[in-house]
């Protein structure tokens, strides 16, 4: 495995390495494992963009809207199709993933109402705690928070069931954590909930695009997630929601826009909410956005989730095998499960120094990853753009730069992004 020829190998017998070459890759000597973070830009959206830009928003002006007013609808679909395991009519591809966790989570709790209490974990990604802790105050609900800040992060059916009552309206995780890369079981803990009659938001963010998630058959009431990570949609596109079928009419979000109006441009007094997703489509979506989210997502749908998540699965294991030779002698130690069944694209390494690495891997390396706090630095394998040698390349580089304490140069850091 620490052979440069065994990833050369890899690469060599790699199904999905035709797509790299589809994306645009101005330094071909910078090795990029932060794609968990923001994924590369594929050659096509560039095209797609200017093609919309000049012939559509340039050339239709306002007419353009005929065609437009269902996108976030139609786009969704694809994003349900090729990567949540989704039939049509239950996924729309809107705003963020920030505010789209807002609206499903005050749904869930205001369909259950008498119930006081909603769960989560203390691992969590930042901004779904917080939001929780709004709704919590506005509501006069209890927020309890799992303890899993520490070691894998993960959130077992014990630990679940633990703190499960009749008082429960909302359970909440994470598919995948944002720090430690650990993989929830959805299908297990989503029965745990349902069958104490809580509802459950799952947040798949660091999920979609690399994990072959089966919305429909683990029985998934409601998620949200992002796609500009292993969905490669660009910095700020357009995030998706997902309701199933059977409670999207049970259930209402609080910002009650024009876009779940069911007549829409009668323009009327009243809100009369639209059945089925359009209830949840608050206002007019990015399309610009949403031409990003449609390209990659065609790649995804073309290259295939099985696929996809098999090459995860041997990256992530490469870097394991290279951070076990190479890295764990110089202090670094493997927080993400050894057991590919357990983990999605990244995997997470301690090191007291993670920060000061981190930063000299980008300056001195040439190497992307990121640190995350306390001690942590993630590195990802993005099934599509990412190849073998180049995951090799970076270990190799890590390892030379630590070996020589190249991060001792690295000072204060100014800069306000990890
Ligand atoms: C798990 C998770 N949830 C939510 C977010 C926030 O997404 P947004 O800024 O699109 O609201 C992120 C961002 O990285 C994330 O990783």
């Amino acid at each position: 495995m620490t052979m440069r020829s065994t990833a050369e190998a890899l690469d060599a017998q790699d199904p999905l390495a035709k797509y790299r070459q589809q994306f645009l890759i101005n330094d071909p000597s910078l090795c990029y494992l932060d794609g968990n973070s923001l994924g590369r830009i594929p050659r096509e959206t560039i095209t797609v963009v200017e093609n919309y830009l000049r012939h559509e928003w340039g050339t239709k002006l306002v007419s353009g809207w005929a065609q437009w007013i269902d996108e976030a609808q139609t786009v969704g679909d694809l994003i349900g199709r090729s990567a949540l395991g989704a039939t049509a009519g239950q996924t729309l591809c809107v705003d963020t993933t920030s505010v789209n966790f807002y609206q499903l989570c005050c749904a869930a709790v205001d369909a259950r109402p008498g119930r006081n209490i909603v769960i989560s974990d203390t691992a969590n990604f930042p901004t779904d705690r917080y939001v929780l802790e709004g709704i919590c105050k506005q509501r006069g609900l209890k927020l309890v928070l799992i303890d899993d800040d520490h070691g894998e992060e993960f959130v077992s059916t014990e630990m679940l069931a633990a703190v499960l009552s009749e008082n429960v309206a909302l359970v909440t995780l994470s598919v995948i954590q944002y720090r430690s890369g650990s993989l929830h079981d959805v299908a297990k803990l989503t029965k745990l909930a349902r069958d104490a009659g809580a509802l459950f938001v799952w947040d798949a963010s660091h999920g979609v695009g690399v994990v072959p998630l089966q919305f429909d058959r683990d029985g998934v009431d409601l998620a949200v997630g992002c796609t500009y990570k292993y969905g490669n949609s660009g910095p700020g596109s357009p995030a998706w929601l997902y309701v199933s079928r059977a409670i999207q009419n049970k259930l209402g979000v609080p910002i009650q826009g024009w876009f779940a109006q069911e007549d829409q441009f009668e323009m009327g007094q009243g809100f009369e909410r639209a059945p089925g997703m359009r209830g949840y489509q608050v206002a007019s979506p990015s399309i610009v956005g949403l031409r990003c989210v449609s390209t990659a997502f065609s790649m995804i749908e073309q290259a295939g989730l099985p696929a996809i998540a098999r090459k995860a699965a041997h990256g992530t294991e490469l870097m394991i095998a290279l951070h076990d030779a190479w890295l764990a002698p110089l202090g670094f130690s493997l927080v993400t499960s050894r057991d590919a069944k357990h983990r999605g694209g990244h995997i997470t390494l301690r090191h007291p120094q993670a920060r000061k690495i981190s930063e000299a891997m980008r300056i001195f390396g040439n190497v992307i990853g990121d640190f995350r706090r306390p001690d942590c630095l993630r590195l990802a394998i993005s099934p599509l753009p990412t190849s073998y040698a180049e995951v090799w390349d970076g270990f190799s580089r890590i390892r030379d730069l630590v070996a020589t304490r190249k991060h001792d140069e690295i000072r204060e850091s100014t800069n306000r992004v990890t």
